[in-house]
């Protein structure tokens, strides 16, 4: 009998793997008579390019061509899901800073490189619009609302309430707060790289990607070929953060490079590269207007949001729809979001896009709140509850938030925090506490499908095109076979990050699991089904002959009155290549509940009195996201979010220079993030209270829900401790300077 490993801490599958080094990343494919593509990126904002001269860049030994907008590589239809909606070398104008405008290859990449140092390119310049704070007095509605599909503004207001200002002017006490974030780069540790390789008429490309079957898709279009003749390799993904999901316009140029020259073509982005050729967290701007009454219930909510948009013309950075709609109990709420439309590059996904920066805006400001109402910001928080969406009767389908803060509370110590600024010195150090909220939407896909295979040599795979992007997605594929079929986990083996295999919606939104859980549930049910059913029919199978409610399936093995094999045996017995079944799970309906995960995050922070420097002292985050699959690795997304939040709140940014669209720190020494002695200990705690009308297994995502709210956690602690607030993100020593 086997003890289902689900819910229990189990090593990573694909750990061994990754540890000696193993792991293939999309860089580590070298394959015969490969070549290497070094990018060219336009070096002004804006313009037209009137020349290039490539000819001493041709002539380099080594060199194989020189693709530029006057000797390019054709290019079909554009990006796909999320990408740029223009592809390079097509045109001669240069839309930002930093976007391709040639292909070096080379025999080398040393070659291809100093080679494409050679090239010299003239420019006609136009003024590039690239400031975010110079655009937000004209700051527009997004096309087609903040998330595609909503309203870009929403109001909820009680019987007789003219506005929201009518409603914050009769509130006993008020908050009015402004907040900025600048623009963020994901810096995933592995920078994007693609390998090409054009043979018998098709495509395979070796790329880091979050969804092989969507990527499969975009290049193919670009390519103008079939989707079937594209084969996207991604076992193993080195971080995404948000920017693997779209396909990136250097896929495209090294893939058709590949082809042009039918030699496989390497490209792999340099870090300074990866910050302009892929995606970015839009720049951010926030007010929030709270009116309560004194015993601390709110009576208005106002949380408008304004977020910069690059090259794609949008942004899914639209806070005040994911926090200040959601959250908290109000009679009356307004809500919106506008972008200011820049000349940069694509403004993407990033871990928690809208969660991440709304959060900041709304946990800051209760926190303001509660300063003002002399309350408790637990308290607070507890006293506006939400146990319906805003504005709806729709309940959530399991949310116990309040557990979160209570045990949270408890487990932090929170009582021993004085609600006085500067009251708790440690030596030359400042200490506060501080807590904010944590809130991510439960997110699922009825687009993936999973194959579940039972093989002769007793072995069961569990296959979807899905990606592990160092969120254990091998091991939630494992766990859940194991489970779902009753057998050890070292039975089962896991396939993933492949376009062949049965399609995926993609690992982003924090659906993965929640998806593929039903799904090799359903997909294990139907496999056991196909197995009993060829127990019975086959004539060599000692089930021949029986009704198949008379056949059992009980931890691997066939059972019927006194006869019970294993279905290893069995199928082997039966000269079976296997059997196997594909399946999409269910999921709950989003007409009667509202499906979140949540969390509560409790910080202590010091702060030197003379450099004011701000150092993380612990962290405390309990976590309500359905049934945990596996402690161990959600434990380390929940640590990874956490240490994402603390890089949101006291180090990232980048700057772009106004008015060129220059990156000015696109590189690791001067784009600052956490490192590991900026992270203390981070006690993490979940309920694990199973979320069944959200699927049939009860699980939801946690991928993003774990920094959202750091920031304001931290914030909220450092004013604890110094009494100075700071609405500008990052938290940098300079503003914490009396
Ligand atoms: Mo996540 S930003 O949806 O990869």
């Amino acid at each position: 009998m086997t003890i289902s490993p689900l819910g229990r801490p189990v090593d990573r599958v694909d750990g061994r793997l990754k540890v000696t080094g193993a792991a293939k990343y999309a860089a580590d494919n070298a394959l015969d008579r490969m070549v290497h593509g070094y990018l060219l990126l336009s070096t002004v904002g804006r313009g037209t390019i009137r020349a290039m001269d490539v000819a001493a860049a041709e002539r380099s030994p080594g060199v194989l061509a020189v693709y530029t907008p006057f000797h390019p590589l054709k290019l079909f239809a554009a990006g796909g899901f999320g990408g740029p909606p223009w592809l390079p070398l097509q045109d001669r104008e240069v839309r930002h800073y930093g976007h391709i405008i040639g292909l070096v290859v080379a025999e080398t990449f040393e070659t291809a490189r100093d080679a494409a140092a050679l090239v010299r390119v003239d420019y006609d310049v136009r003024p590039a619009t690239v400031s975010f704070t110079d655009g937000i007095p004209n700051a527009v509605p997004p096309q087609g609302g903040p998330g595609g599909g909503e309203p870009p503004v929403l109001d909820v207001l009680a019987d007789g309430v003219p506005s929201i200002d009518a409603a914050l002017a009769a509130a006993e006490v008020r908050v009015s707060v402004s907040f900025s974030q600048p623009i963020e780069n994901h810096n995933a540790m592995e920078p994007h790289a693609s390998v090409a390789v054009w043979r018998d008429e098709r495509m395979t490309v070796y790329s880091g990607t979050q969804g092989a079957t969507g990527h499969a898709r975009g290049i193919a279009g670009a390519l103008g070929i079939d989707a079937a003749r594209v084969h996207v390799i991604s076992p193993h993904v080195g971080g995404g953060f948000g920017n693997k999901a779209a396909t990136w316009t250097h896929d495209l140029v090294s893939a058709a490079a590949a082809r042009a020259l039918g030699r496989p073509v390497k490209t792999v982005l340099t870090r300074e590269q990866t910050f302009t050729v892929t995606g970015h967290r839009s720049a951010v701007a926030q007010t929030v207007a709270l009116g309560a009454r004194r015993d601390g219930t709110l009576v208005a909510l106002k949380h408008e949001g304004i977020s910069s948009i690059g090259i794609t013309g949008f942004t899914p950075e639209n806070g005040p729809f994911t926090t200040g709609r959601v959250l908290y109990r109000t009679e009356n709420m307004h809500i919106s979001q506008k972008v200011v439309p820049l000349d940069l590059p694509a403004a993407t996904f990033m871990r928690a896009p809208g969660e991440a920066s709304g959060s900041f805006a709304l946990e800051t400001a209760m926190d303001e709140l509660a300063v003002a109402l002399r309350m408790d910001p637990v308290r607070l928080r507890l006293r506006n509850y939400a146990t319906v969406l805003p504005g709806t009767e729709r309940p959530w389908s399991s949310k116990h938030l309040d557990e979160c803060y209570q045990l949270g509370a408890q487990r932090f110590g929170w009582h021993r925090r004085s609600p006085t600024p500067r009251a708790t010195p440690d030596g030359d150090w400042l200490l506060g506490m501080g807590m904010a909220t944590a809130i991510y939407p439960a997110n699922r896909s009825d687009q993936t499908v999973v194959r579940v295979r039972l093989r002769p040599d007793g072995t069961a795979s569990v296959a979807t095109a899905t990606a592990d992007l160092g969120t254990g997605m091998w091991t939630v594929l494992a766990i859940m076979g194991a489970d779902s079929l009753g057998i050890p986990l070292s039975r089962v083996k896991p396939e993933l990050g492949d376009s062949l295999l049965p399609p995926s919606a993609g690992a982003f939104g924090s659906q993965s699991t929640a998806t593929v859980a039903p799904a090799i549930r359903a997909a294990a049910a139907s496999a056991i089904k196909a197995l009993i059913d060829l127990a019975v029919r086959d004539e060599r199978s000692p089930f021949h002959g029986l009704d198949p409610a008379a056949v059992r399936y009980d931890h691997g093995d066939l059972v019927a009155a006194d006869r019970r094999l294993s279905f290893g045996r069995l199928l082997g017995q039966l000269n079976s290549a296997g059997v196997e079944a594909s399946e999409r799970g269910t999921g709950g309906d989003p007409e009667r509940y509202e499906f979140h995960s949540f969390g509560a995050h409790f910080c202590e922070m010091a702060v030197h009195r003379r450099t004011g420097e701000p150092r993380v002292r612990r962290l405390t985050t309990v976590a309500d996201a359905g049934q945990i699959v596996n402690l161990k690795a959600a434990r380390s997304q929940m640590v990874g979010g956490a240490i994402f939040g603390i890089g949101q709140a006291l180090f990232e940014g980048s700057s772009v220079e106004v008015p060129s669209g220059r990156w000015a720190n696109a590189n690791l020494a001067d784009y600052l993030l956490a490192v590991n002695a900026d992270i203390p200990p981070i006690d993490v705690h979940f309920l694990n209270h199973p979320d069944t009308p959200f699927n049939p297994v009860g699980v939801r995502g946690i991928g993003e829900l774990g920094n959202v709210g750091v920031a304001a956690a931290i914030g909220n602690a450092i004013y604890n401790a110094t009494g100075i607030r700071v609405r500008d993100l990052p938290i940098t020593l300079d503003k914490l300077l009396d």
